[in-house]
């Protein structure tokens, strides 16, 4: 990371924030978890931290929101570190779908019935089954640690009104996992895997938080800023090939050209991204394009990637 990297970002970053937050105007925000309705639409923010420790914010950058999908990243590292990879891919793939990240089409399409990747529904559903722990209390204890953890902040917990408002309404979800019972691909409950599964969706953040999430991957483990090792390299390394290839869902093509960084998004406007070995990124626009990612958010990333050339590739 260069000084002038960071002073471009501090003289820039609230004008490209402003200029993008026009585009939440053609967004939505989800209303299928009814609680995240309640967002605010027109909000935009952002946080960046650097390998060295130094963050520049602009616009909504404290409006805490659930993590929803951004979590599968770590859920699945955690059951990676929990079982090793081969335990873990036995139960998913490795490839994108094409398909919308709750879809259910290909369980039953393609053999053997697996879900397609991770960071899909019914993946990140999967990998929920594989925590370690006695019972879903234990586990989702274990999660929330772990997040605390690699967020430097004992203060994450969970929003208890979006936790229970998917809970109540979650019957696609629901029966996915049974879809996925039926198949051997699920051991356990599944009313015990979607506690689970819906508990870590609802863990809250804002977009510091992400930030020195995304900076631990960006380190490949390691946290720059305490020099604790909290993730395994190959692991990281999974996960962050993930996020290039699927973390934006069936938009992952599109913004790996617009953008050119791994990133993982969530329905209630997140997205999580990362510059390898520089930068950790924690974006939030809770109005959605019809892919279900942050419409104003992706407009800030591109803009930030090509003014700053940080595309990959
Ligand atoms: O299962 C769900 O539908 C949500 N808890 C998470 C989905 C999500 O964030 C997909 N993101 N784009």
């Amino acid at each position: 990371m260069s000084t002038s990297e960071m002073a471009r970002l501090e003289q820039s970053l609230s004008a490209w924030v402003d200029a993008s937050r026009v585009y939440t105007s053609r967004g939505k925000v989800a209303a299928y978890i009814p609680e995240l309705s309640k967002a605010p639409k027109d909000a935009l923010g952002i946080t960046i931290l650097s390998s060295a420790g130094q963050s520049v914010s602009a616009g909504d950058s404290e409006l805490k929101f659930t993590m929803q999908s951004i979590s599968k990243v770590f859920t699945l590292i955690l059951a990676l570190m929990d079982n090793g990879e081969k335990a873990v891919f036995d139960k998913v793939g490795m490839e994108p779908t094409g398909d919308n990240f709750n879809s259910m089409l290909k369980l039953e399409l393609v053999q053997p019935g697996i879900p397609f990747n991770p960071l899909i529904n019914a993946g990140a559903i999967t990998i929920s089954s594989l925590i370690k722990g006695s019972g879903p209390a234990e586990k989702s204890a274990r999660i929330l640690e772990f997040f605390k953890r690699l967020a430097g902040n004992d203060r994450l917990s969970y929003d208890s009104d979006v936790y229970l408002s998917e809970s109540e309404t979650g019957d696609l979800n629901r029966s996915m996992a049974y879809l996925l019972k039926d198949h051997g691909v699920l051991e356990g409950k599944v009313d015990d895997v979607l506690d689970v599964y819906f508990r870590h969706c609802s863990i809250q953040a804002d977009c510091a938080d992400l930030s020195r999430m995304a900076l631990v991957l960006s380190c490949n483990g390691t946290d720059p800023v305490t020099g604790e090792s909290l993730i395994p390299r190959r692991f990281v390394q999974i996960a962050k090939t993930f996020m290039t290839t699927c973390g934006m869902y069936n938009a992952s093509g599109e913004f790996a050209i617009q953008v050119g960084l791994p990133a993982k998004s969530g329905v209630s406007g997140g997205i999580l991204a990362l510059v390898p070995g520089r930068f950790g990124i924690g974006v939030v626009g809770p109005a959605l394009n019809a892919k279900g990612n942050s419409c104003a958010g992706v407009r800030l990333l591109e803009t930030i990637s090509q003014e700053m050339d940080w595309s990959m590739f």
